[in-house]
């Protein structure tokens, strides 16, 4: 039995229907889903250029946040969906985006990097999606180096209230649509006290509407992680 339906929770997210919704979704994405998560995604990637260096997107999608990085930044993204990562390449192609290093297909729940590769991770509304959050959220920490920053942006579970309950009706649903409204922030932080190697640096509510939270863990050093314990 998964982690969430022993906390009661909707099952995580299986892999298969995720693909065949980002595959749906590639040829739209970018005109849909692009305005409605634009706030999250700027805020992602400010607070990512602010850690600078390497940068990995974990999900990166049809690379829609590649205008959102300068020069001061090397981007490497990655992506489970083929189709996706197509619609990033394609952007890629431009030659517009000489910061963005690299895209490609890879499963976020098996990062094929060395350990400390990366100054700072991004995943912009995907960790609610993986098929194993704690796995995946595992492997973005073994890629960031100590001192650097695991950024996640999301909806998460509003926890309580009509807003919630209306989010757990939509809940089934949302998973062939290739999203899901019932995260709880408590998983993450869950998650970062298990792990014992990354802190919980910041978690706030992005303006306008307050609807995303920006969460940033940040990967401590052997010694730290130790004296933590
Ligand atoms: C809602 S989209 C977000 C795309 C992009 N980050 C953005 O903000 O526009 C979610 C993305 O996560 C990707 N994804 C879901 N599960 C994944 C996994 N296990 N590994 C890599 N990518 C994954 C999907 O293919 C999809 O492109």
């Amino acid at each position: 039995m998964s982690k969430s339906s022993r906390d009661g929770a909707f099952a995580d997210p299986d892999r298969h229907v995720m693909e065949k919704a980002y595959a749906r979704w590639a040829p739209l994405y970018d005109a849909v889903c692009g305005p409605i998560f634009e706030s999250g995604r700027r805020a992602a990637a400010a607070a990512a250029r602010s850690v600078g260096g390497r940068i990995l997107e974990v999900g990166v999608g049809t690379g829609l946040s590649f205008a959102d990085y300068d020069a001061s930044c090397e981007i490497v993204g990655i992506d489970m969906s083929a189709p996706m990562v197509s619609k990033a390449l394609d952007r890629l192609a431009t030659g517009q985006f000489p910061h963005v290093k690299s895209v490609m297909v890879m499963d976020a729940s098996d990062l094929a990097f060395a350990d400390g590769t990366f100054d700072c991770v991004v995943a912009q509304f995907v960790i609610t999606l993986v098929a194993d959050a704690e796995r995946v959220l595992d492997e973005c920490a073994r890629v960031v180096r100590p001192g650097g920053e695991i950024i996640l942006v999301n909806h998460l579970y509003s926890e309580r209230g009509l807003t919630a309950a209306i989010e757990r009706l939509f809940a089934r649903p949302a998973r062939a649509l290739g999203l899901r409204p019932e995260f709880p922030f408590a998983r993450l932080a869950a998650w970062a006290n298990a792990h014992g190697g990354v802190a919980l640096v910041e978690r706030r509510p992005i303006k306008p509407l307050g609807v995303y939270t920006l969460v940033r863990f940040r990967r401590l050093a052997a010694v730290q992680a130790e004296a933590a314990e």
